[in-house]
């Protein structure tokens, strides 16, 4: 079955970057000129998604905005021939049907995901988080959509992350099936490394069954007293097979002070109508740093 919709939990506070957060949302901070929220919905086109689900909460107007028509906008852009700039403000909301539901209590990620029960039906959807933007040639969820065109089972994306990471992150124990996808036999969130079954950390792209909800809806408060993805799909693996696909692409965790910086720095050196100028200052001040 073709995958289409994608959910984009954006609930959160965004407590680690306050107080920039506190009238902005964390999904409206730009990486150069643009939202991270809209990075993640580039992906999701670029992958074939057409309808976006995005879970938001109070204060979170500005999402709903940016993926809204701006008329008043749009019409002098129009007038003083701005078209560059028309693209850019154009872009996403021609290209997407955006839609949002509120994540009214805060209830943790798997109660966001639930959320999009019936806006997802009986169909298998992508969850992609938007503190994970990855940068690569084929769209990371696309990666995923293709293993699950040939599994037909839900399939998580991980990489290997340092084993002072893996506190950070759901990890799979899993064996590997062939080349880059694995067999997922369990998965726990946030272990200390002690108790982690492996190094591979799933990194915020999901290709779920619909299967999740029933799930979920039974899934109990887990680690932080939350109602955990993680926990669902374990308990969905107890009656479907669950694979993970370690998909290719540079992954920052903009959701972190330096993860968000190294891919504005990233991003601007790929930026043709930046890089050289940029290059040039960053090469001065590791100069500088260097001594
Ligand atoms: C969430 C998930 C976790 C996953 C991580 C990826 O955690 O619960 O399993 O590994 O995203 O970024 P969060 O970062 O929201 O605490």
């Amino acid at each position: 079955m073709k995958i289409t919709k994608a959910v984009i939990p954006a609930a959160g506070f965004g407590t680690r970057f306050l107080p920039a957060t506190k009238a902005v949302p964390k999904e409206m901070l730009p990486i150069i000129d643009k939202p991270t929220i809209q990075y993640i919905a580039e992906e999701a086109i670029r992958a074939g998604i057409t309808d976006m689900l995005i879970i938001t909460s109070r204060g979170k107007d500005a999402i709903v905005n940016h993926f809204d028509k701006a008329f008043e906008l749009e019409a002098i852009l129009e007038r003083d021939g701005k078209e560059e700039l028309l693209k850019a403000v154009r872009e996403v909301s021609d290209r997407l049907d955006v839609h949002f539901i509120r994540q009214r209590e805060q209830k943790g990620l798997g109660h966001a995901v639930l959320c999009a029960k019936s806006f997802i039906g009986s169909e298998p959807f992508a969850v992609m988080l938007g503190d994970d933007v990855v940068d690569s040639d084929e769209p990371c969820i696309g990666q995923l959509m293709n293993e699950f065109d040939k599994c037909g089972s839900t399939v998580l994306g991980v990489q290997k992350v340092g084993a002072e990471h893996v506190s950070k992150y759901g990890i799979v124990d899993c064996e590997r099936v062939d080349g880059k996808l694995y067999k997922v036999n369990g998965m726990v969130e946030k272990p200390k490394p002690e108790d982690a079954p492996s190094d591979i950390a799933v990194l915020g792209r999901y290709v779920l069954t619909p299967g999740i909800f029933k799930c979920l809806e039974k899934t109990p408060r887990g680690a932080g007293g939350e109602i955990q993805l993680t926990d669902g799909i374990v308990m969905l693996g107890e009656t479907e097979d669950i694979y993970a696909y370690d998909f290719d692409g540079r992954r920052y965790d903009i959701g972190s002070k330096q993860g968000f910086l190294q891919a504005t720095v990233d991003f601007a050196l790929k930026r043709g109508d930046l890089k050289s100028e940029f290059a040039e200052y960053i090469c001065k001040t590791a100069d500088k740093i260097r001594g």
